[in-house]
């Protein structure tokens, strides 16, 4: 583990739609740092993403060599994976950021362990605005945090809880709310919705504590997340309207923004916002 500036090497386990954003960022000179090693559960999706990079060409490692070689860590693969590369990231004391927000909540004992050794686990806000000043309010007097995700019927086409409730969405033309209940229960029955109810959990009052609120709104084509903090600071109101990725759709743009920014935070000397 390695001091803030002296940051150079970072690995990344994950060649998809996000992990293509940052790398393609890093061939850009705009995150000033080496990507030395890339992993992916399937070859081919590293095979592609060397074909976007004109400058930089990262070799292609296993999970525990890419970890053993590198200063700081980026998952941006899948859940399941997250359990994986956090023992090792332990087992080699390296900083390492997730994505895969539910897996790290689902290994919370992981972070208290990674405290104790003194490595860094970041967590970008990811889909979502706000957490800045949820991470604010935290520090006194925090009350109340709720999520109200809205997103348009086709998000829960095959889903399982509205099958169990016997909800249909055929042909709805007004807005429906589909679950209301804490952050833990809606994390199991949505789990498409997960990394932004697990982030909000972790940065705030914890799963069991957090409320959901699921609508499904026929009026709009891209998910839209509304987080309402309540305090003694006050009240807060922050809302996102997500658009795809202009490279590639199947991810939110302000994902891989919000990454690219978090990297560039900690290897650059300064920081505004919280
Ligand atoms: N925090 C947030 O707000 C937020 C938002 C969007 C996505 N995500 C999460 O980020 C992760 C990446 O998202 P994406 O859109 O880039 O997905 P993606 O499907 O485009 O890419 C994931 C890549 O990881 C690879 N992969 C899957 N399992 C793996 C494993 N066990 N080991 C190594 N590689 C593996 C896949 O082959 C694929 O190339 C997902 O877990 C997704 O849920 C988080």
């Amino acid at each position: 583990m390695l001091f803030k500036k002296n940051l150079k090497k970072i690995g990344m386990i994950g060649c998809g739609a996000i992990g293509t954003e940052i790398a393609v960022a890093v061939d850009k000179k705009d995150i000033n740092v080496i990507l030395y090693c890339c992993n992916d559960i399937d070859k081919n999706k590293y095979d592609e993403l060397l074909k976007k990079l004109k400058n930089i060409r990262p070799k292609f490692l296993s999970k525990e060599k890419l970890i053993k070689k590198v200063d700081l860590v980026i998952e941006c693969a899948k859940k399941d994976a997250v359990k994986e590369i956090f023992e090792l990231a332990l087992k080699y004391n390296k900083d390492v950021m997730f994505l895969s927000a539910g897996g790290v909540l689902e290994n919370f004992e992981l972070v208290e362990k990674a405290k104790q050794k003194g490595i860094n686990v970041y967590v970008p806000s990811g889909a979502v605005v706000g957490i800045d000043g949820l991470d604010a309010a935290k520090y006194h007097g925090l009350k109340k945090v709720t999520l109200i995700t809205r997103k348009p019927p086709k998000a829960f086409e095959g889903n399982e809880y509205l099958k169990k409730k016997n909800i249909s969405l055929d042909g709805i033309t007004s807005e429906l709310v589909i679950f209301e209940g804490p952050a833990k229960e809606a994390i199991k029955e949505f789990p498409a919705n997960i990394n932004v109810a697990a982030t909000l959990s972790m940065a705030g009052l914890g799963p069991d504590i957090t409320k959901v609120k699921i609508v499904v709104d026929p009026f709009i084509s891209s998910n839209m997340h509304e987080i309402i903090v309540e305090g003694d600071f006050g009240r807060f109101r922050a809302i996102t309207e997500n658009l795809p990725s202009p490279t590639n759709p199947k991810t939110s743009y302000l994902t891989a923004l919000s990454t690219i920014v978090m990297i560039k935070k900690i290897v650059e000397p300064i920081h505004i916002g919280t």
